[in-house]
């Protein structure tokens, strides 16, 4: 029996969701009682969901063939680790008996291979958004054999509860434990979970007992968001606020299954900070040395965002030298780093969407996670990301970049302006709103042969007027107050690799003699000339 409520309920962001209809009693299948025993089920508290634990297959086998589905999952934390491989053994056995079947995924951001990877494998997912980092999806995107939406991921939950994505049929949802009253306590990662159990018509849970049982109240799940004219101020004024409950609410008879796991989140190996990344943090750790000489920052900074990767982490491993306690992040992810910076006693709080960890430290989070509840908020990333809040609260926004041209556009997605690498991520939710906007990238890819200083972009997914200070290993560009040839000027001498910065040279003297205008002077003919060298001859470098 579905027992949904009525439409009033399910406006967006309705505080009063919780006040759902109880419907009575169970379906003709949950009447099925002791079709698995609860004995031994510590993870699964509530009698009635207990009663609705199924295999993995059996679950996939409740999926709609053309299903919208919304997957827990962020950057490789809290995905669902079971239905989506039986999901992928479905749909190659339906594709085998001539009946094929494809489904469009939502996530939070990226997952891993056990979701990502084995759909794309069976060319079962028609629409993949909002984030992907998977090689195997990130295939058949660009062989244009899946469909791909690319958004900010604060803006996620608001367009579908717009309806811009269509209905969602399905929510597959990891979970850590479900409480007596049948609350759900989130895994590794809040992400959309929250918007995808509201909207789904019917919920499908995954019950990880690999996720430590201290997570619970470490997460914060706001149900006060609205649409317009609705919105209210979200009262986040500082990195370690709790406005919401420490619970996803779930109305049981949406729950259609409950499948149990022991299985570990992705968890990418750590790599050590290599020399191109610490010279990269270094310019970072002297430029905010100096905006706290100049009183421009608190010396406890403002609260950080940081990418995640290499460079990320170099930038956090610098901050174990920062002179001042006290230290606040109000980002994305918690990385290795950032735990590390909890334990040395500099950072205070963070507030995050997801873990990022490697295997070496998520072993040791989950073995004293308990420890670090006060330290760490677990929020939807439609919070962790709101523009409201990272305005407000002044984020110091960190983040990697394919490459920049000599005005300060920012391209962070695409290959040679066609080929999708991963995707904005929620680096223009913090850039365009946070106080100092920072991109980091090695001067040089693909060992030499592309320069990441480039006379123009070839895709555009942050703008001149959103980027405050560009970063790479031969040095820092500060663009805070300087007009396009001003900006160019900086950004040619400081960031550009030596082997690159006489071509750029003579692009920007000549636009400055021959372009149709001179405030941001171009050769359009020549811009993107550098990507065309590089697709023909595999180097952007000059005879
Ligand atoms: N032109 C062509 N290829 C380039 C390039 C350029 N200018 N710069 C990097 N690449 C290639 C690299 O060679 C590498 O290719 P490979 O996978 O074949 O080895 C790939 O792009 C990734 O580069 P890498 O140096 O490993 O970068 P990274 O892991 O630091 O990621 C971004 C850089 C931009 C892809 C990544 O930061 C990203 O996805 N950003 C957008 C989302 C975001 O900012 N999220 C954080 C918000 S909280």
């Amino acid at each position: 029996m579905r027992c949904r409520g009525d439409t009033a309920i399910r406006r967006y962001g309705d505080t009063a969701i919780s006040t759902y209809p109880a419907c009575s009693g169970l379906g003709p299948d949950d009447e099925k009682a002791g079709k698995r025993s609860v004995t031994g089920h510590s993870r699964i508290r509530n009698s009635l969901l207990a009663r609705r634990i199924v295999t993995a297959e059996e679950a996939a086998a409740m999926i709609p063939a053309d299903a919208n589905i919304g997957m827990s999952g962020f950057t490789g934390a809290g995905y669902p680790k079971a239905v989506p491989g039986a999901l992928a053994r479905r749909i190659a056995a339906a594709d085998a008996a001539g009946e094929p079947m494809r489904v469009s995924v939502w996530t939070g951001a990226s997952t891993a291979p056990e979701l990502d990877g084995v759909l794309a494998a069976t060319d079962g997912i028609d629409l993949r958004l909002p984030y992907q980092s998977d090689p195997v999806t990130r295939e058949k995107i660009n062989s244009g054999r899946m469909e791909y939406i690319d958004l900010h991921l604060s803006h996620v939950a608001q367009s579908v509860w717009q309806g811009f994505l269509g209905p969602l049929d399905v929510a597959v949802v990891e979970v850590s434990a479900i409480t007596e009253d049948g609350h759900l306590v989130p895994s590794s990662s809040v992400g959309n979970n929250k918007t995808w159990i509201d909207q789904a018509d019917k919920v499908i849970l995954e019950v990880n007992s690999w996720q430590a049982e201290e997570l619970m109240g470490m997460h914060d799940v706001y149900y006060g968001t609205a649409l317009p004219p609705r919105r209210r101020p979200i009262a986040v004024t500082g990195p370690g606020d709790r406005i919401g409950v420490p619970y996803l609410r779930c109305p049981a008879e949406k729950v259609i299954a409950v499948v149990e796991t022991h299985a570990p989140d992705r968890n990418t190996p750590f790599k050590s900070p290599d020399e191109i990344s610490r010279r990269i943090a270094g310019h970072v750790l002297d430029f905010l040395v100096n905006e706290v000489k100049q009183g421009r920052l608190p010396e406890s900074l403002l609260p950080l965002q940081s990418g995640v990767g290499n460079v990320a982490n170099a930038v956090l491993a610098g901050l174990e030298e920062w002179p001042a306690d006290g230290l606040t992040a109000y980002t994305e992810v918690i990385q290795d780093g950032m735990l590390q910076l909890i334990d040395s006693g500099k950072l205070d709080v963070v507030s995050a969407t997801a873990f990022s960890l490697s295997s070496e430290t998520v072993e040791k989070f989950n073995a004293r996670a308990g420890e670090y509840r006060d330290r760490i908020v677990l929020r939807p990333q439609e919070i962790s990301n709101h523009p409201e809040v990272v305005r407000r609260l002044g984020c110091l926004a960190m983040n990697g970049m394919i490459e920049a041209d000599i005005y300060g556009n920012i391209n962070s997605t695409h290959i040679m302006g066609s080929r999708v690498q991963n995707g904005i991520g929620g680096s223009g939710d913090f850039a365009r709103n946070g106080l100092i906007s920072f991109f980091l990238s090695p001067s040089e890819a693909k060992g030499g042969a592309i320069s990441a200083i480039v006379p123009m972009v070839s895709h555009v997914d942050h703008t001149e007027h959103d980027v405050d200070v560009i970063v790479t290993e031969q040095g820092l560009a500060d663009l805070r107050g300087l007009s396009p040839k001003q900006r160019a000027r900086q950004i040619i001498d400081k960031c550009a690799h030596p082997d690159f910065r006489p071509a750029l040279e003579e692009y920007y003297q000549r636009a400055l003699h021959s372009s149709h205008g001179l405030h941001t002077p171009h050769m359009l003919d020549q811009a993107l000339s550098w990507h065309v060298r590089y697709l023909a001859s595999g180097s952007m470098q000059g005879d």
